[in-house]
């Protein structure tokens, strides 16, 4: 099948590996658009292998050759879904879990339970005690409630290993709702108060103190933020671990331009061997970085309105894609087979959903939409998956993946039946 890069780069944003075919439809994965529409329906969240196993090991050998004694834990709460974690594990990651439901996925993923570090600023008793059964790697202390937990529930003549959550001061720049480093923040403590919470640990025959974490926020453009956090960190004293968290801002418009992840690690591995021991362990948890760019969604345009603005109204919306009405994110669209929309219209794309804010993308050009085109949203790999709700009885998306002209289902769309799954009376 011949395939040509359409002009103006428009290929850039959706997963590293996608095409085009002769007739101008999209492929993702080796796969057309339309046979993926055909086969698990639309709205499909459409995820490529190859593209995702790719950037787990840029970010793995890239941390490897800049600090060998080191480790990558992809942040689970990117993509909770049990085969993005397999993936992850397969690939030598460890697993960043926030909370019950993503140990579980990370269990049912076949990951180590040593490789895990569970994050959370309000850990319930079910929580750590799942934590401690399950033997978790790394227990990250967001409070001294924690401590009390921990205290309370793991067994006498064991002790669990913890990070300590450090509030770095750094105040990145990125949107206020996805900001976790500025004073003031609510995870972790500030460095007086992680301090004494640090003295208490050692104490504890229940808790062994291994290190410290940090993380300053997401969707950061710029790596002079992450390198700003280490110094506040290594001031708390040495450790053997310290896990310096995600944030790395990941690419949704043609406009934005985030550090490579070379770059990124050069910063970091630059301000730890600056401030933090040689001899130290590091932890970096990326998440949206690590997969945002390697999925699509694909809608089918259900009806498009003319007047003072042209709406395109999609079957999907804010019931799988939050990003857009919970902090701004843009994206951009295209028509799968019609990508190059120069000259095209300038319209909004807008969801199924009853809110004025469920906007996908304003003012973006397509190509003379109509009714029953395919329209394509990329870089919808991160936190996408993580929202989805079932606000006006929405159904789930399906997750797919595609590799090598290849598609297979990974999550299947939820049925009109799940909706009642719960319901007792
Ligand atoms: C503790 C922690 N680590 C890692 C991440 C991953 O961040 P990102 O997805 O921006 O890489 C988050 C997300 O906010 C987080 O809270």
């Amino acid at each position: 099948m011949a395939v040509t890069e359409p002009s103006g780069g428009l290929l850039s944003l959706f997963p590293p590996g996608s095409s085009v075919a002769a007739d101008g439809m999209l492929l993702l994965g080796g796969c057309r658009a339309d046979a993926l529409a055909a086969e698990f329906g639309t709205p499909a969240l459409v995820v490529c292998e190859a593209a995702m196993r790719a950037r787990a090991r840029e970010y793995a050998d890239g941390l490897a050759a800049r600090w060998p004694r080191s480790r990558v834990v992809f942040a689970s709460k990117a993509f909770p879904c049990t085969a993005v974690q397999r993936v992850m594990v397969e690939e030598g990651l460890g697993l960043d879990v926030a909370g019950g439901g993503e140990i579980v996925t990370a269990l049912a993923a076949g990951a180590d339970p040593a490789t895990l570090v569970l994050h959370g600023n309000a850990k319930g008793d079910e929580e750590i005690a799942m934590a401690s059964e399950h033997g978790i790697g790394l227990v990250v202390v967001d409070n001294a409630d924690d401590v009390d937990r921990l205290e309370a529930i793991v067994p006498a003549g064991r002790a669990q290993d913890v990070l300590v959550r450090v509030i770095p001061g750094v105040t990145a720049e990125t949107h206020a709702h996805v900001l976790t480093g500025h004073a003031g923040s609510k995870f972790g403590l500030a460095p007086a108060a992680a301090a004494e919470l640090i003295r208490r640990i050692e104490r504890s025959p229940r808790l062994r103190m291994q290190g410290l974490h940090v993380h300053v926020g997401s969707q950061i453009l710029d790596v002079e933020p992450f390198a700003q956090s280490v110094a506040p960190v290594a001031a708390l004293g040495e450790f053997p671990v310290y896990d310096l968290g995600g944030g790395l801002g990941a690419r949704y418009t043609y406009a934005d331009e985030p550090p490579s992840v070379g770059e990124y690690l050069d910063a970091l591995t630059g301000a730890a061997r600056e401030h933090l021991p040689a001899a130290a362990e590091i932890i970096v948890e990326p998440g949206r970085s690590m997969v945002a760019s390697a999925a699509a969604t694909l809608y089918r345009v259900v009806t498009v309105k003319r007047g003072a603005v042209t709406f395109v109204a999609v079957d999907g919306g804010m019931g799988d894609n939050l990003e857009v009405a919970l902090f701004g994110q843009r994206f951009e669209a295209a028509i799968a087979d019609r990508l190059d929309a120069t000259g095209g219209e300038i319209v909004t794309v807008v969801g199924r959903h009853c809110e004025s804010g469920d906007v996908l993308v304003e003012g973006v050009p397509l190509d003379a939409p109509r009714v029953g085109d395919l329209l394509a949203v990329p870089a919808t790999g991160a936190y996408c998956f993580t929202m989805a709700n079932n606000y006006n009885g929405n159904r789930r998306i399906p997750v797919v993946f595609a590799t090598d002209g290849a598609a297979r289902l990974v999550v299947r769309r939820e049925t009109w039946n799940d909706l009642l799954a719960r319901d007792i009376d």
